[in-house]
């Protein structure tokens, strides 16, 4: 298949609308996309926190597209994007006010909610659960292709099955190129890790996957507490995590599988076997250098990923860009320096950096 490759000249956040002015062709290549996606093709496009691969939310056909470009188990649900809060209604079957609150808090932006799904929403899409998770991205070049296309487009990250999500239009086109009609390339993604999932059909809200919104930002916009998914903390143990404001933070040794059902996969493996150092960060740096001499001296050739300390947003947006440069560098190892996990940011970073490395953390 013939893939066109779009790029725009002008993306922006869509809280900083009024829209930007399109040229003619970024216009016609908007509408083009989201004709496609009426016509149950996909399409890869821009948000804030990864870049998207696109179909018909409502399309079961489309909806099975997607897990065949990507290579995706099946059981793995979608997540639905919007670009207005009239779409609840169409999308579950229930919309509690706290949904409306945090939409108002921070939507657009990278935050999902799993809410219960209406009729409507296709088994495809919801990997066969009664819950559907939506999102509205926070970027001009999504909120436009989903206005046009006039329906909710389901996207999971626009990677291959595996493969760090992709953050600038050239991971895309990398994992993409010849399975899919169309890429819409915009901005480098300013957050860098995938949203944030919360879940609010249980009693309490619930942190299914952690990102750059924080579980204390959402209690503060709730008014409640928020616990996080204990499966989630399982593999950071006993490295500490998070102590925010009356937070549940509390691992469990033996927790259960993961309430997202993608948060049990493996993800990001980068191809070079990879070790987190963690410890104060100057014994940190002086181990790095010393286990890069070391593979070198041996004849290999190492990459380094170690953020200046408490950057965590800069970490967030160049990770997985880091990664994918070593695979392409092709390296034989790759050292890289912990975060700091009692800040939530980091939290959410090293969730990643750690299924990168396969858990391998070495204290020093
Ligand atoms: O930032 C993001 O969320 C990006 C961009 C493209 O919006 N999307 C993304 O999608 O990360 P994906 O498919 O890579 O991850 C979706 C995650 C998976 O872990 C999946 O199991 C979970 O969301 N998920 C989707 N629907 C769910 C549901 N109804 N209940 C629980 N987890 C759900
Ligand atoms: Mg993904």
């Amino acid at each position: 298949m013939e893939t066109a490759v779009f790029k725009f000249e002008h993306d922006m956040p869509v809280r900083n609308y009024p829209a930007p002015r399109w040229t003619g062709d970024e216009y016609r290549a908007l509408e083009r996309a989201a004709e496609l996606i009426r016509n149950g093709e996909l399409v890869a496009f821009p948000t804030e926190t990864v870049y998207g691969l696109g179909g018909n939310a409502l399309d079961p056909e489309a909806a099975g597209k997607i897990y065949a470009a990507k290579g995706r188990p099946s059981d793995n649900p979608l997540i639905v994007h919007i670009a207005d809060c009239f779409e609840f209604y169409r999308l579950c079957s229930e919309v509690p006010d706290e949904a409306m609150v945090l939409a108002e808090t921070f939507w657009p932006g990278p935050l999902t909610m799993v809410l219960p799904k209406s009729f409507k929403v296709p088994d495809v899409t919801t990997g066969g659960l009664g819950t559907v998770a939506i999102r509205m991205p926070n970027s001009a070049v999504a909120y436009e292709l989903i206005q046009l296309s006039g329906v909710p487009i389901a996207a999971p990250s626009a990677n291959l099955s595996g493969r760090p999500s992709p953050t600038r239009g050239d991971h895309c086109v990398r994992d993409l190129d010849g399975r899919i009609p169309m890429i819409l390339w915009g901005e480098d993604c300013k957050v860098g890790i995938e949203s944030t999932i919360v879940d609010l059909t249980e009693e309490t809200p619930a942190i299914l996957r952690p990102g750059i919104i924080t579980p204390t930002a959402i209690s503060k916009a709730l008014g409640r507490e928020v616990i996080i998914d204990p499966a989630l903390l399982v593999n950071h143990k006993p490295y500490g995590v998070a102590d925010g404001d009356g937070l549940l933070l509390e691992g469990e040794k033996d927790a259960p599988a993961p309430r997202a059902p993608g948060m049990k996969y493996r993800h990001y493996a980068p191809k070079a076997p990879m070790t987190i150092f963690q410890g104060e960060p100057d014994d940190v740096r002086r181990r790095i250098e010393t286990e890069k001499a070391k593979a070198e001296a041996e004849g290999l050739t190492a990459g380094v990923i170690l953020f200046s300390d408490d950057a965590f947003e800069e970490a967030a947006r160049n990770l997985f860009a880091d990664l994918r440069k070593m695979d392409d560098e092709g390296v034989d190892r790759i050292f890289a320096g912990a975060l700091k996990q009692s800040d939530e940011r980091g939290f959410a970073v090293m969730n990643r950096m750690l299924k990168s490395a396969g858990y391998n953390v070495i204290d020093v």
